[in-house]
């Protein structure tokens, strides 16, 4: 069976991180085995879930679902170790003081190990990644795009070699449709809104993409408008005030969502839940995963 990869992305803070670990535990149910993968050098997961570690080597949250932190340094680590074999020759490799610095000094490098790890399963290169379906809690929307830019600049740069090769294979794994999935969370707000849309373009037009948007934090009550409406009566009390509030806030959704949906050919919408736990916040958000 082919690997499936999802990409979640978004602006900071709408909820990327979550909704990763919905849609992982969602196809962690659904039979799969799946790693969920954050990405960078700390982890959130660990926090969250209250684990005792998220590291670069796999570890299992619950049944089928895995977790696993990517960093640039450690995949290209992991990689560079594949290649050459011998422990000592890839720590002399990465302590030396000028490989150190050249590293630090070629984010796109960074970036590129990152994606080349991601998509060594389909590419069939590398170590193996023994998991039916990888969900990346990759980075917000400007540094994703960065991220999606390295191997294509890289294969343009590089044209030979076995450098230019792999930058021009992991492009290639991105721009299928039928491995790789991009989701954009966002919320029923103007400028995240905004942002999403701005993302949806980028990836269309450099990479002919066609992300799917997940609108999150919707809030749902079901006050009928008549009891807001009589609730306004008394504009001066605090319960009259919030009515107001509500009622325009439900407004905006709305008609956000409906820009949204216009903008998007897939559209997921996602309450605001109140909910504390963890594991059963991240449960409830993989109920609406469909
Ligand atoms: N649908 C939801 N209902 C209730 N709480 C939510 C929902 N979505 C996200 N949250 C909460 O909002 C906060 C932000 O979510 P999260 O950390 O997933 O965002 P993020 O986009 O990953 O942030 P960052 O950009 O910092 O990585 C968290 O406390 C999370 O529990
Ligand atoms: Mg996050």
């Amino acid at each position: 069976m082919k690997q499936e990869i999802h990409f979640v992305t978004g602006k900071g803070g709408v909820g990327k991180s979550v909704v990763a670990a919905g849609l992982a535990l969602r196809k962690s149910r659904e039979g799969k085995k799946v790693l969920l993968v954050e990405l960078g050098d700390q982890s959130f997961f660990k926090d969250f879930f209250n684990e005792p570690d998220v590291a670069f080597k796999p570890r299992e949250l619950k049944k089928n679902l895995d977790v696993a932190l990517w960093s640039g340094e450690t995949s290209l680590r992991e990689y560079a170790k594949y290649l050459i074999k011998v422990e000592a020759l890839t720590k002399l490799f990465f302590e030396n003081a000028v490989m150190r610095a050249f590293i630090n000094v070629a984010p796109a490098l960074s970036e590129l190990a990152i994606m080349g790890k991601i998509t060594s399963g389909p590419r069939d290169y590398g170590p193996l990644v023994p998991y039916d379906c990888l969900v990346v809690d990759a980075y917000a929307t400007g540094h994703f795009m960065a991220l999606m830019r390295a191997s294509k600049g890289m294969a343009q740069a590089i044209q030979f070699g076995p450098m230019g090769e792999q930058s021009r294979s992991i492009d290639t794994v991105l721009r299928n449709q039928d491995i790789c999935h991009y989701h954009i969370v966002t919320l029923p707000e103007e400028l995240p809104v905004r942002e999403a849309e701005e993302l949806k373009s980028q990836l269309a037009n450099e990479f002919s993409l066609r992300p799917q948007v997940i609108l999150n934090k919707f809030l749902e009550t079901s006050v009928p408008l008549a009891t807001l409406k009589e609730a306004q009566k008394d504009a001066t009390s605090d319960l009259g005030r919030f009515a107001l509030y509500l009622e325009q806030h439900q407004e905006r959704q709305r008609g956000l969502y409906q820009e949204t949906q216009k903008n998007f050919d897939r559209l997921i919408q996602v309450p605001l839940f109140f909910e504390t736990d963890p594991w059963k916040l991240v449960e409830l958000i993989s109920e609406r995963m469909v």
